[in-house]
């Protein structure tokens, strides 16, 4: 009986859904954890998103992607990529190449339609990932709107996988102590830019 209801707790904490942008972060990482300690011990099949999707603004995506400098050159990976946007107008307005990942596989779906109706599913690509594991490393631009908390967990990855010089942009979401070499503010968005540097900063 007592194993029945330590079950059935696991089980609700398991489908305690994805963290929204308005969440404590304390709260949300506690759950984050509770969640996945839970499916340690009751393994699903599929790990859900760890943030909700909510669309960046296409005037924040166009400053995004200018405050990246991007050029025809690119390969712009968008790392929770949503409906494809960020990429998409990545390969339209600049024609760089693009990669969006996404763990959702309706944004996949989305993402491919979008691409197709803008006339640049040759340049496009979009795969159903977790972002933790994605291969990278052929990123010249990587972009980001995910959580404080997420950036922090990600920051390790970036700057062991991507080349140096390879530009970061993340869209209301810093990256505590590694601050950004440039920082604008628009709509009520605030867009920061990192470089990933020859040798990792301090913290
Ligand atoms: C806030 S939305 C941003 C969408 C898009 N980048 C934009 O700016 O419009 C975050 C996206 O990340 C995806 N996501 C959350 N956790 C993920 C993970 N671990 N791996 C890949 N995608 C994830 C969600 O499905 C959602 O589409």
């Amino acid at each position: 009986m007592r194993k029945r209801c330590a079950m059935k707790a696991l089980f609700l904490l398991a489908s305690i859904p994805a963290v929204s942008h308005g969440v404590h972060a304390a709260g949300a990482d506690f759950r984050a954890q509770a969640a996945s300690s839970a499916q340690e011990k009751n393994p699903s099949p599929r790990k859900g998103p760890d943030v909700q999707y909510v669309p960046t603004p296409h005037d924040v995506v166009e400053e995004m992607l200018k405050l990246a400098d991007v050029k025809k050159s690119d390969v712009v990976y968008d790392l929770g990529s949503g409906d494809g946007r960020i990429v998409i107008t990545a390969a339209k307005r600049y024609g760089a190449r693009g990669v969006g990942i996404d763990i959702d596989p309706e944004r996949i779906r989305e993402s491919q339609e979008n691409a197709n109706k803008e006339g640049v599913a040759d340049k496009v690509k979009f795969r159903e990932e977790d972002l933790f594991d994605a291969d990278i490393k052929e990123a010249t631009v990587v972009t980001l709107y995910l959580l404080n908390s997420l950036n922090q967990k990600l920051k390790p990855k970036l700057l062991k996988e991507l080349k140096p010089g390879t530009r970061v942009v993340s869209h209301n979401f810093d990256m505590g102590e590694w601050k950004p070499e440039k920082t604008v503010q628009l709509l009520g968005s605030t867009v920061y830019l990192w470089v990933i540097p020859a040798s990792p900063p301090a913290n």
